[in-house]
């Protein structure tokens, strides 16, 4: 992408409704506009690192087994009447009529769709295990939207939900979410921890929100700070190899971590004192096990290998898709702005051209634009008439993780620039060692 081409509406001044960091730089780099309290348009820069999140998230669930699928944004109240959430859902929920004076809803989440789905076409243990998921747009009419993309009203959510013929099954289910969502954050750069929780209104006896540590997170949490050293890293999971999973989920789960709704200050104390931490946190997701709630209040029930009729197991797992972008900004900017990991990156690097205009700057970026794209690397190039100063502040803003500076001068050496957002750290070498140095470092990503 050519920069003079592109659209990127940066704006210079800090936007006075930005009260956090994410919310600010996502403003200022042009990446979201809001169009009403809680609810955004995804200007290209914005949408590309959504696009690039969601892909994240769909290979993880591919890889774990579970299905795509996708249901509406609009939901009929009968449905809700059925699982009884209807009147027990609260202002959150926003409600409307069709012409017909059909009562209709936005949905905040699909339990009741999928349960509906299942019922009509599923019937017998043998089409079992079976989960499938959607990425959708959710409405929910928070009472206090803020923060950006954080806490929106209408937000991006990946939204699963397992069937299982019986209780260890759906434990493995859990389970295999669980490992699922830490290779998903893990690739976007990010620590979510997961904590025990509350089941709030969806309801259930077993559920683990993921938190990404952060001042300006909005839950309180209490752990042990050696659980946030664990990594999943490269290893290999077979998902469905019961043992091997639940083995991770133990490692994962063993040491001290809770939102303050499960907060055991008795237990907590037990922690050694130099390890024992509270901190703010951002839920990225959430994980639940509530076995035959849905199930049994809409009549979905598979026939067991014995003959038997039994409601279905389920749960239910989501990913706050939109939030994850504020998440991942929170956990990683400075002062000048955005620092993308390279998993999630709207482009993989960039090109300053410091002279546009000189024939020998020019061709060089147009050859090393070439010549990344021949690798299958995007690059943004600015190749507009700006100073090299505003062109800096702008790469920096937008947070590309790898930069390849472009002069006269250097070229009279044979060299270009490669420089590092994260650690500022600029190295000189040809441009085609830069091409292939930027190629290794997303090699396989
Ligand atoms: N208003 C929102 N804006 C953006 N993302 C959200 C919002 N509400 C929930 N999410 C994301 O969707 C995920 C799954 O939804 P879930 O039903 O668990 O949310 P929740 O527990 O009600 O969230 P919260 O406690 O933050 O209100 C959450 O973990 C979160 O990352
Ligand atoms: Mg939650």
């Amino acid at each position: 992408m050519r920069l003079s081409r592109y659209f990127l509406p940066v704006l210079k001044e800090n936007p006075a409704e930005a009260q956090i960091v994410s919310h600010r730089y996502m403003l200022r780099a042009g990446m979201i506009k809001q169009q009403a309290a809680g609810i955004y348009s995804w200007l290209p820069l914005g949408y590309r690192v959504l696009k690039r999140i969601e892909e994240i998230v769909h290979q993880e669930q591919i890889r774990a087994g579970h299905i795509p699928l996708l249901m509406p944004t609009l939901q009929s109240a009968d449905l809700w009447r059925e699982s009884g959430r209807y009147d027990a859902y609260g202002p959150e929920m926003l409600r409307f009529k069709d012409r017909h004076d059909r009562e209709m809803l936005f949905g905040p989440t699909n339990e009741e769709m999928i349960t509906d789905i299942f019922r009509a076409h599923v019937s017998s243990y043998k089409d079992l295990p079976l989960t499938l998921y959607h990425i959708q747009w959710k409405f929910r009419d928070e009472m206090r939207p803020r923060f950006g993309v954080m806490r929106g009203r209408e937000f991006l959510m990946k939204d699963g939900y397992n069937f299982d013929v019986d209780r260890d099954a759906a434990i493995h289910a859990y389970n295999r979410h669980m490992v699922s969502y830490l290779r998903t954050y893990e690739r976007m750069g990010l620590t979510a921890i997961p904590m025990r929780a509350d089941s709030g209104p969806i309801g259930g006896e077993d559920t683990h929100e993921f938190l990404v540590l952060a001042s300006t997170g909005e839950s309180e949490v209490f752990y042990d700070d050696r659980v946030t050293s664990l990594r999943l890293g490269q290893r290999d999971i077979d998902y469905d190899n019961r043992a091997q999973v639940a083995e991770v989920c133990k490692e994962f789960t063993t040491l001290y971590a809770r939102t303050d709704e499960t907060h055991d200050q008795a237990v907590f104390d037990q922690i050694p004192e130099a390890h024992r931490k509270s901190a703010r946190g951002i839920e990225v997701g959430q994980i639940f096990y509530f076995g035959t709630k849905y199930s049994d209040a809409m009549g979905a029930s598979v026939v067991t290998a014995d003959g038997s009729k039994v409601p279905v197991e389920m749960g239910s797992h989501g990913i706050g898709v939109s939030r994850l972008l504020g998440a991942i900004i929170e956990a990683s900017h400075d002062e000048k702005g955005i620092i993308w990991p390279e998993g999630v990156t709207p482009f993989p690097v960039g090109i300053v051209n410091l002279k546009r205009g000189d024939s020998a700057a020019d061709a060089a970026c147009e050859g090393l634009y070439k010549a990344l794209a021949a690798k299958g690397l995007e690059a943004l190039y600015d190749d507009r008439d700006e100073r090299a100063g505003a062109k800096f502040a702008t790469m920096d803003l937008i947070g590309l993780p790898w930069r390849i500076t472009v002069g006269p001068r250097g070229l009279a050496n044979g060299v270009v620039e490669l420089t590092s957002r994260r650690t500022g750290e600029s190295e000189e070498m040809s441009p085609e060692a830069a091409v292939d140095r930027v190629a290794q470092i997303y090699a396989g990503r």
